[in-house]
């Protein structure tokens, strides 16, 4: 497939935006300070899929999120800025992801996937 630009400038702190790569809905969250503050402190050593919020951004762009907007339950899309964890809640079977796309609560088995970007400008990246 084709890799996807994206200009990130116009995005507002605290801004989700979904993009269509290859298909599949991919979610672009500008994280507020609080957003990143609280998915850098949890404790990600005891979640379900653990992982560290550092191993899903890119460093020097901590505001950045980029993750699939599939819920890895069974596909449906979650909605943003709902649930307990500053994340996305799931419709459609309760399922709750944290600002980092961490799965918290809920049936999902895993952490909303990271899909490959790279920044090619401070408000550039390229999807693919
Ligand atoms: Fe999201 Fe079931 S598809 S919780």
């Amino acid at each position: 497939g084709f890799p996807l630009e994206v200009d990130l400038a116009p995005l507002a702190e605290g801004q989700v935006i979904k993009v269509f790569w290859r298909g599949q809905p991919i979610f672009i969250n500008h994280r507020t300070p609080k957003e990143v503050e609280s998915a850098q402190t949890a404790d990600w050593k005891s979640m379900r899929d653990p992982q560290p919020d550092s191993a899903r951004v890119k460093p020097g762009h901590e505001q950045w999120l980029v993750v699939s907007a599939i819920c890895t339950h069974l596909g449906c899309i979650p909605t943003e800025h709902q649930g307990n964890y500053d994340g996305w809640f799931c419709q459609c079977h309760g399922s709750q992801y944290d600002s980092s796309g961490r799965i918290r609560l809920g049936p999902a088995p895993l952490n909303l996937a990271l899909v490959p970007y790279k920044f090619t400008a401070d408000d550039k990246i390229l999807i693919g």
